[in-house]
């Protein structure tokens, strides 16, 4: 898999497209279609009939298919490729007897590239194009992912894990091999290219309250930098936050007191949030990544997505491989919607795309680059057949809106709909 060469000459897609200007109910759709890329951006988008091409453009006709902005995954553990559906435990037992064990390999490089790239083609084979990714405690675990995005030319957010007690000693790091090791990857990676850092505390039980306090400050004193870690996913280990953090309020709580919310700031799975939790997230504007697959896969619990929706909570989705059990964005936004209906709420077909590209961008405060097409924005594009497979041929016919479109796709359709990639305006295949 590569990026073809000649990104630089303008290049138009035909085809239906979609895309949201700020919220799920605020979209354009043109049937008849027409994206304009120069120099790796949009710089025209409408109805074909509308939109003036400049002599002689190379066209690609992608008739029926779906053009959409490059899906976001806000949540995601490359290192985890290996244990991805690993049979019969929940969170405290998985990371131990499946998750470490891995991960603990990746202080070589060329196993952590090797990884990386697998990953990438299975990520981007899926029409993801950007995501927060979780690496592991190894320093040369993020060179080699950073310097494997970039091949890519890929958008992406990463961070070594800060880990310095309750881990096995050789994924270990202190509060300060921990904080130098993540500045001088913020030196090294953040804002080269198209890479941004992420400072990475795993979850509060296995960082020190110094580990969490360098962490906070790094974040403070750096600019533009992103956190992301873990939060509120399973009662025994919110018991156990209690326990090594009794003067919190709440496992949301011991993230606020040591400066790690804000914005730019991703917390994954949130489930088990108070009221006050749900109201700190929105007033701090700390985003809150819901992870579907791993919430079920883990037996973690059942999302509040509703109420943290009309608090204003900024929400995106997360895969979470490998807790979460594919990197399809319809497996992911599937359920979603079937955790959702439990809690007697259903994610609309618009919210759910929303989520997907628009909503991921503003929760990872990137709506000014990618998550919209739209004069500006990156060219940063994902392509669906609508007809991947005979069974969603045959639903198709029946539908009669957009909206009933999108939901056949969202819950029958998988990797085989994703008809190509279009990563910085170069088509990845
Ligand atoms: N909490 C701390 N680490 C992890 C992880 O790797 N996966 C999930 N799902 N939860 C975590
Ligand atoms: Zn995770």
């Amino acid at each position: 898999m590569s990026v073809s060469p000649d990104i630089n000459s303008p290049l138009a897609l035909k085809g239906r497209v979609l895309t949201f200007n700020s919220g799920p109910n605020d979209y354009d759709y043109w049937e008849k279609g027409c994206v304009v890329i120069e120099n790796g951006v949009i710089s025209a988008v409408g109805e074909v009939s509308s939109v003036t091409l400049p002599e002689d453009i190379q066209t690609i006709d992608h008739g029926d298919d779906l053009i959409v902005p490059g899906f976001i995954d806000g949540h995601v553990h490359y290192p985890q490729m290996g244990v991805i559906a690993s049979y019969g435990a929940k969170l405290i037992d998985w990371l131990n007897t499946y998750t470490f064990p891995e991960e603990a390999k990746f202080d070589d490089q060329e196993y952590a590239a090797a990884t990386a790239d697998f990953y990438l083609q299975e990520s981007l084979k899926c029409g993801f194009t950007t995501a927060a990714v979780f690496c592991t405690s190894h320093p040369q675990s993020v060179d080699a992912f950073f310097f494997t995005a970039e091949q890519y030319g890929l958008r992406m957010i990463a961070g070594k894990v800060l880990m310095d007690r309750h881990a096995p000693d050789n994924l270990k790091d202190t509060a300060q091999t921990g904080y130098d090791q993540s500045k001088a990857l913020i030196e090294k990676w953040h804002n080269k290219g198209r890479s941004l850092y992420a400072i990475t505390p795993r979850f509060a039980p296995t960082s020190t309250p110094e580990q969490l306090e360098a962490a906070g400050a790094l974040y403070q004193e750096s600019d533009d930098v992103y956190v992301q870690s873990h939060v509120s996913e399973n009662v025994q280990e919110i018991d156990w936050v209690a326990e090594l953090f009794p003067e919190a309020r709440s496992y949301l709580d011991v993230y606020q007191r040591f400066n790690l919310l804000g914005p730019r700031t991703l917390y994954g799975h949130g489930i088990h949030f108070s009221d006050e939790d749900i109201r700190v997230a929105a007033e701090t504007d700390t985003s809150i990544v819901h992870c579907p697959t791993s919430n079920l896969f883990l037996g973690s619990g059942l999302f509040e997505y509703e109420k943290l929706q009309k608090a204003g909570a900024k929400i995106c989705l997360g895969t979470d491989v490998g807790g979460g059990t594919s990197l399809s964005p319809f497996a992911t936004v599937k359920a979603a919607y079937e955790i959702a209906q439990f809690r007697d709420f259903s994610i609309s077909p618009f919210e759910a795309f929303y989520l997907l590209t628009l909503g991921g961008a503003k929760a990872l405060h990137l709506e000014d680059k990618i998550g919209r097409i739209a004069p500006g924005h990156e060219a940063d594009l994902t392509v669906i057949d609508l007809s991947s497979t005979n069974l969603i041929r045959h639903r198709m016919k029946r539908a009669e809106s957009l909206a009933d479109m999108l939901f056949a796709q969202i819950i029958l359709a998988d990797d085989r709909a994703i008809r190509t990639v279009y990563v910085n305006g170069g088509e990845v295949g």
